[in-house]
């Protein structure tokens, strides 16, 4: 579980655009289980076992909960008549019974996705992700937006979602970044700034700079 700060603008979900191939890297590689994955389009890098959860909500509105989590699972590009299908073969219904019970929302599985709160949404999107079972998760900051209590949900989310997987997180929430994340990367213009364990990465006069620079306050804000 790494996580990955730096002011706004300091190139996180560049980096993450990167890896998941939606960016071409100008220099250096992108590799994936050791092998560099430059010529791999997003596709096919998913393929491979990673997804990302975006920074923008992105579920479908008009869609039940279930719905949503029901076309996670059939993968890109599903077709609604196979997913009516497949919901009333119940193919998939024990698996997205577990998945709806992991992020919470079993009991909304009924409810229209864009009625639900925001850290709901983000939680469903979550779910969606999972529902590819990627080896790789990108999280870009999932807390987004949400309040204490939604994201104290998340961390608790994120956690339970890690094992058997490696996850990368972008997150501003640095008591977030803390609970969950076994190290750090500092981004800052564009480029790495630095790499360590929190006690370390708090007490780095540059990442202080860094944010200070700024003019945010320190260790609590990191865009
Ligand atoms: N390594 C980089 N190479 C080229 N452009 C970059 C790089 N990092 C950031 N940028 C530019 O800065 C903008 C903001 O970066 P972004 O990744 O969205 O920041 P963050 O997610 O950290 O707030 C990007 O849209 C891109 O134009
Ligand atoms: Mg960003």
């Amino acid at each position: 579980m790494r996580g990955f700060i730096g002011p706004n603008g300091s190139g996180k979900t560049t980096l993450f655009n990167a890896i998941i191939g939606r960016h071409a890297p100008s220099s250096g590689q992108v590799l994936f289980n050791g092998r560099d994955i430059r010529k791999c389009d997003p596709g096919e890098r998913a393929r491979l076992g990673m997804t990302l959860k975006f920074q923008v909500t992105s579920v479908f509105a008009g869609l039940s909960v279930l719905d949503n989590i029901l076309l996670g699972l059939m993968g890109p590009r599903p077709v609604l008549g196979e997913l009516r299908r497949r919901a009333r073969g119940g193919v998939d219904m024990a698996r997205a019974e577990e998945l709806l019970s992991s992020i919470g929302l079993w009991e909304k599985r009924e409810s229209i996705a864009g009625t639900l709160a925001h850290g709901e949404k983000g939680w469903l999107e979550i779910g969606m992700a999972l529902a590819t079972e990627p080896t790789l998760l990108l999280l870009d900051e999932p807390a987004s937006g949400m309040g204490a209590d939604e994201t104290a949900r998340t961390v608790d989310l994120v956690g339970r979602i890690r094992p058997g997987r490696t996850i990368l997180i972008i997150e501003h929430d640095m008591e977030f970044v803390r609970s969950v994340a076994d190290s750090i990367t500092v981004l800052f213009r564009g480029g790495l700034l630095t790499h360590g364990d929190y006690d370390t990465i708090k007490s780095d006069e540059r990442v202080i700079d860094a944010y200070l620079g700024r003019g945010r306050a320190r260790g609590t804000s990191g865009g």
